[in-house]
């Protein structure tokens, strides 16, 4: 079979990685990839939302299945584009990825459904918006309504902070057209962890849990990132925890989006908040996270192949999944800097002294090849993966092949996993 993967981060090496074991995998290509991806695919100098070029190329060269990592080319309509070409595609189609899409839309869906949430209001007038925070007094989030590269959220203690919240979205239109409209909610207090899904539109099923470290500094202090680590179990969703989310939030909501007419195929995840064992929903994505994926997949032992083939024929109850019991653990090496400004251009070095460390691997994101050498080309730069005997061995397995890997300013969380440890 003959696979491309669609975007070029850590999360996209790290499906190929799992792609690439697949017996059925005869070739694979990524659009646009990275340098660690080059070693398992062939990478074109595709973006990853030119939805044209990307299904020209499919055509073209006889891909078999397309695979998306990111959530701009399902919500732009990639996979409805591929189906009316008679691709096989594996993702939802434009409607199903408003759930990520839209904040309203996924809250509206949230409230059909009965899912647990924060309380929330909606706004497109700024001088409602405005007079809403100011009457409000109490901590709130502001969220843009569309997609904002997982910046238009603001979690505000203050009504000073709301307002200043309020200005950037929809006075300076920071996101453009994503801020045309605010979901402004209730703030949630708890622990975090990530639930993510496959599921045919009937079938849902459970991917290993886990839970991303989104500031930037240890102790979750400073600016929210992409994804500063992550690991696999999270020990926070509990077998009853988890038996809730199934009733309570996954299998309503794939219910009540193909009763609205939505048959969701692909990733479904839900961002959690868990206070006292009682889960509330922040947020959908409709694909895999990123870093979460990097820990779920080094557990993964089904084919992959399998799994999203079951999912796109409809035939989910029929297969089951194969995990590794053994925990896993992601440590993202970022660029000195980001999320603000950094630097890109510098020389990794130790990339093959960390690969040499038994249990590990090194999933690239924002990489690139220049001559011999690799260098950095992105704020995320490596997510340094590794599994162990126990959630402590696993930690300290990723770190030690995080300190053979250098270059200037490169900056990590020296407390990724520090939270299942507590437990
Ligand atoms: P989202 O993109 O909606 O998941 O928001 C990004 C991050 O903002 C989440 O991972 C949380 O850390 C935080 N967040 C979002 N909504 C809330 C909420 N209602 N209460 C507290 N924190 C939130
Ligand atoms: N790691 C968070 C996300 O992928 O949305």
């Amino acid at each position: 079979m003959r696979i491309l993967v669609v975007g070029g981060g850590g999360r996209e090496h790290a499906l190929i990685w799992k792609l690439a074991q697949s017996p059925r995998s005869e070739a694979i290509y990524c659009a646009p990839g990275n340098a660690g991806i080059a070693s398992l695919a062939e990478c074109v100098p595709i973006a990853a939302n030119d939805i044209q070029a990307l299904k020209a190329f499919a055509r073209e060269r006889k891909i078999d299945l397309t695979v998306v990592g990111p959530e701009e080319p399902l919500t732009l309509g990639i996979v409805d584009e591929f189906e009316a070409a008679g691709l096989r595609i594996f993702g939802p189609g434009r409607d199903g990825a408003r759930m990520e899409g839209s904040k309203a839309f996924a809250k509206d869906i949230m409230q059909k459904a009965g899912v647990p949430t924060a309380a929330f209001r909606q706004f497109t007038d700024y001088a409602e918006a405005r007079a809403f925070v100011t009457a409000a007094s109490r901590p709130l989030v502001i969220k843009a309504d569309g997609l904002a590269a997982g910046k238009g959220v603001f979690v505000c203690r203050t009504a000073e902070q709301a307002l200043e919240a309020l200005e950037r979205v929809m006075a300076h239109h920071e996101f453009g057209e994503a801020g045309a409209r605010v979901v402004i909610e209730d703030c949630l207090t708890g622990e975090e962890a990530s639930f993510i899904c496959l599921t045919d539109g009937i079938t849902v099923m459970p991917l290993p849990s886990s839970q991303d470290h989104k500031a930037v500094f240890d102790n979750d202090e400073g600016p929210n990132t992409g994804g500063m680590g992550a690991y696999s179990p999270a020990p926070v969703v509990t077998p009853q925890l988890h038996a809730r989310v199934m009733q309570t939030v996954m299998q309503p909501v794939v219910d009540t989006l193909r009763e609205s007419g939505i048959r969701f195929k692909g990733i479904l995840y839900a961002g959690l908040m868990i206070e006292g064992g009682v889960p509330s929903v922040l947020e959908f994505n409709v694909r895999m996270g990123d870093p979460e994926t990097q820990p779920i997949l080094f557990r993964l032992k089904s084919d992959l192949v399998d799994l999203i083939e079951a999912v796109i024929d409809e035939r989910l109850h029929e297969v089951s999944i194969d995990v590794d019991p053994q925990p896993a653990v992601c440590v993202v090496m970022a660029a000195g800097g980001y999320p603000g400004t950094y630097e890109k251009g510098l020389a990794i070095e130790g990339l093959d002294r960390a690969a040499g460390l038994a249990g590990t691997m090194v999933f690239h994101a924002g990489t690139r090849r220049q001559g011999p050498a690799v260098v950095t080309n992105g704020g995320r730069v490596l997510g340094v993966t590794a599994r162990g005997t126990s959630i402590a061995a696993a930690i300290d397995t990723a770190y030690r092949a995080v300190s053979s890997i250098s270059w200037p300013g490169a900056h990590y969380r020296s407390d990724i996993g520090g939270k299942a440890l507590k437990r």
